[in-house]
């Protein structure tokens, strides 16, 4: 925190602040680092693939994330993801064609964004000789660890997850790489406050986004959109909230862009929570909480959380990825806001899988948080507070096939299934849904079907 100001060497190992148990950062001196003149210039990259620090969609950008030296850094081919633009969804959205662009993060190795932050995290924790690495998670997080541990062999996963609460795809991940896997009874915050515990005790290095470089790789999704838009800065950039690492990275890409005189202005950042777990919306759009050039109240945060204890409340919604009722980056995503001009929304299970089935639809699929980005941008659109005529990025932060339960019970033909998994959260009907249709085994019967629903 500005306030406290303490330093600390890039060898050690911290999820907090010693001095004032806040959030750390990752600091650069500039002017002792060779930035490149322009963002243009970076493109030279381009041409040496053969090189995995220019392949990796992390790497390639490292001039803005020189925490350590090329030769020490982990890639197992992360980044390797593109901006669609996507009309149809953008119709949806109320945008005009053209304006929506889709940043497909579901293309990385493990299926969603955390492989940009775990590369830069691994080739911290290796730095400094890590052998045991840890995280909490909603199963994204615990997917890429368990990844990069069994690709790299450099470090043992022992993964927190809440019993019950992560989606199949991404606890099959786990298991199959090899993780330990500690299904807590409880649920991610559960989690989470459990793994900073224990791996303070046991020493293990942990992953998860308190980590100052995760956000570093993080940070390298939006050098990628501006890439694709050949280096010129969007209107809004819409992406889900649960533990607001993304957020507080993507304000800080920028942030520092524009101190290094590389982009002429700042996009405004829209989070977008679940309903049913929107403690940034509350304390940012409800109760006026603001970064407060580094003094935010740290009181209502504090009452925040005790209010929620007191009623028992719990995260919940289909978009189990973002199922976090007390995000650990809530200070970096209030500094986010403010450099951005930034607001925060939250929709519903109903709106974020409408939404799910448009960009599956008319872009490349997605998991249930990641359309809330989507949905997110519909409201922010109806509400006049993004213009149609806007250029919009909606971050699409993990793969389809992470949470197919979800999806198959969206276009379920089973009424009584669809009850089962999505009726008991409120959501009432499927506008979208691609009914399979059932029919005999005969060629005629077959043919028939086919002509009557083509
Ligand atoms: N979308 C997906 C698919 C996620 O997995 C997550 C977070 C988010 C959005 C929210 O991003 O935390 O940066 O605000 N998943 C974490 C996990 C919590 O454990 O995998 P955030």
């Amino acid at each position: 925190m500005p306030g406290c100001a303490a330093t600390f060497s890039v060898d050690e190992s911290l999820a907090a602040c010693p001095k004032c148990g806040n959030l750390l950062d990752v600091l650069y001196d500039w002017d002792r680092l060779s930035v490149p003149p322009s963002l243009a210039a970076l493109e030279g990259k381009w041409g040496r693939r053969a090189d995995p620090r220019c392949f990796s969609g992390v790497w390639r950008f490292h001039d803005f994330l020189p925490f350590a030296r090329p030769d020490q850094c982990v890639t197992i081919g992360e980044g390797q993801t593109l901006l669609h633009r996507a009309d149809s969804v953008g119709r949806y959205v109320g945008m005009q064609p053209g304006g929506l662009f889709l940043q497909y993060e579901g293309m990385n190795p493990s299926g969603s964004f955390k492989d940009n932050g775990m590369a830069a995290a691994f080739t911290h924790g290796r730095m400094i000789g890590a052998t045991q690495a840890a995280c909490a998670s909603t199963g994204n997080t615990s997917a890429s660890l368990s990844l990069y541990c069994s690709v790299t062999g450099l470090m043992k996963a022992v993964i927190f997850v809440g019993s019950g609460k992560i989606a199949k795809g991404k606890l099959s991940q786990a298991l199959d790489f090899g993780a330990l896997t500690l299904e807590i009874a409880g649920d991610f915050d559960d989690a989470m406050a459990r793994v900073q515990d224990v791996s303070r005790q046991l020493g293990m290095y942990l992953v998860n986004s308190v980590n100052p470089f995760r956000l570093e790789g993080q940070k390298t999704i939006m050098y990628r959109v501006l890439e694709a838009l050949r280096w010129q800065v969007p209107d809004w950039i819409v992406v889900p909230g649960g533990n607001l690492g993304n957020s507080s990275s993507f304000g800080k890409a920028f942030f520092e862009l524009a101190q290094l005189g590389l982009i002429d202005r700042m996009p405004r950042l829209a989070v977008i929570n679940a309903t049913g777990a929107k403690t940034l919306f509350e304390l940012y759009e409800e109760q006026g909480v603001r970064w407060n050039g580094g003094h935010p109240d740290l009181s209502a945060v504090e009452a925040h959380n005790e209010r929620m204890s007191a009623e028992g409340r719990r995260a919940s919604t289909i978009a189990s990825a973002i199922e976090i009722n007390r995000p650990v980056n809530l200070t970096k995503c209030f500094r986010a806001l403010e450099w951005t001009d930034g607001v925060v929304r939250h929709l519903g299970d109903q709106e974020i899988l409408d939404a799910k089935a448009q960009v599956g639809t008319g872009g490349m699929g997605c998991e249930p948080a990641s359309a809330a980005s989507v949905a997110g941008a519909r409201l922010l659109v109806a509400e006049g507070v993004i213009s149609p005529e806007a250029r919009v990025v909606c971050i699409l932060t993990g793969h389809q096939l992470k949470d197919p339960g979800a999806t198959v019970a969206y276009h379920s033909t089973d009424q009584k299934h669809f009850d089962e998994v999505l009726g008991s959260r409120g959501v009432r009907r499927a506008a979208f849904a691609n009914r399979a249709v059932a029919v005999s085994n005969d060629v005629d019967e077959i043919i028939r079907a086919i002509r009557l629903y083509s």
